[in-house]
């Protein structure tokens, strides 16, 4: 079944101005999604829309709205209200890499806002009339760094700890409701954000980086059919070891020195 077929046929992305983002909104468009694109700064996302909407012949709404403000859900709620927004695509995520005490309290509380109070409430606001109608699909972006402690990526990985706990407990409570939730858990992927943050390769246990279109696509792929998933082989098989043959505190250990050296930290 076409996705549009199960899910309808507007799709919101937050944060899809470029890297994992523009990977959702172009395979969606190119599903025949008319879409609602919302990051901070209007001119790329509007480029976007430009070209997708040019592309594959779909509408295209762009809202710039800051995700770490306290108001961002009701506002996108309010802005959508005309459309019925059968899928949502929760990708925006802000992130220290350094110690922790470094990172100053106010980020830190922006980080939480972004990463978890902001999908929270948009789940919370648009998955009422997914259920009411009996249809609709919720992705959210989960990480690695939150399978275990990660020294150095502390907030943040706590936060995608949390959108993997948070997407698999929705997709029990809604499985026979027709809205289907998934956490996506990545690991490196080659965004923008990533190569600006100009890691070192990592030895041991660093898997293949990938591309956002691969991680997009293999996204669809497990939607409606696992509560929550890891991108490619290499991460699948570094986090089985991980998570499966080595003590915890070892993983801890394996991560927060990756993390040091990829970051010279
Ligand atoms: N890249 C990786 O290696 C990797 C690994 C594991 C997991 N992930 C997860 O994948 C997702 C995307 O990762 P990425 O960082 O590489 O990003 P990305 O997909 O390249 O783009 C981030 C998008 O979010 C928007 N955004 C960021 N902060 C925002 C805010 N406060 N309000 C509104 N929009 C905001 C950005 O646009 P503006 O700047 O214009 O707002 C941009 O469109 C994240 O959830 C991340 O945790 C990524």
């Amino acid at each position: 079944m076409q996705l549009t077929e199960k899910y309808g046929t507007w799709a919101l992305v937050a944060g899809a101005s470029e890297g994992i983002g523009a990977a959702y909104a172009t395979y969606l468009a190119s599903s025949g999604f008319n879409l609602v694109l919302v990051a901070r700064r209007k001119e790329p996302l509007e480029e976007l829309a430009k070209a997708l909407t040019s592309k594959f012949k779909i509408q295209a709404k762009c809202i710039s709205c800051d995700l770490a403000n306290t108001g961002a859900a009701l506002q996108l709620q309010e802005a959508t209200k005309d459309m019925e927004v059968g899928l949502l695509v929760y990708n925006a995520a802000l992130s220290h890499i350094g110690a922790f005490e470094k990172d100053t309290l106010e980020h830190n509380n922006k980080i939480a806002q972004a990463n978890m109070v902001t999908p929270m409430n948009l789940v919370h606001l648009f998955a009422e009339p997914m259920l009411n109608r009996g249809n609709g699909a919720i992705i959210l972006m989960a990480s690695l760094a939150g399978f275990q402690g990660s020294g150095f990526l502390a907030t943040y990985a706590a936060t995608k700890a949390f959108n993997r706990i948070f997407a698999e407990s929705l997709w029990y409570e809604w499985k026979d409701r027709g809205v289907d939730v998934i956490a996506c858990c990545a690991g490196a992927t080659a965004t923008p954000n990533f190569i600006n943050t100009k890691p070192e390769k990592a030895d041991f246990f660093a898997p293949r980086v990938q591309s956002p279109d691969e991680v997009v696509k293999e996204c669809f792929e497990k939607l409606g059919k696992q509560p929550s998933f890891i991108t490619g082989t290499g991460n699948k098989l570094a986090s089985f070891i991980m998570q499966k043959l080595m003590p915890r505190k070892t993983a801890i250990n394996i991560m927060g020195d990756t993390t040091r050296k990829m970051y010279r930290l």
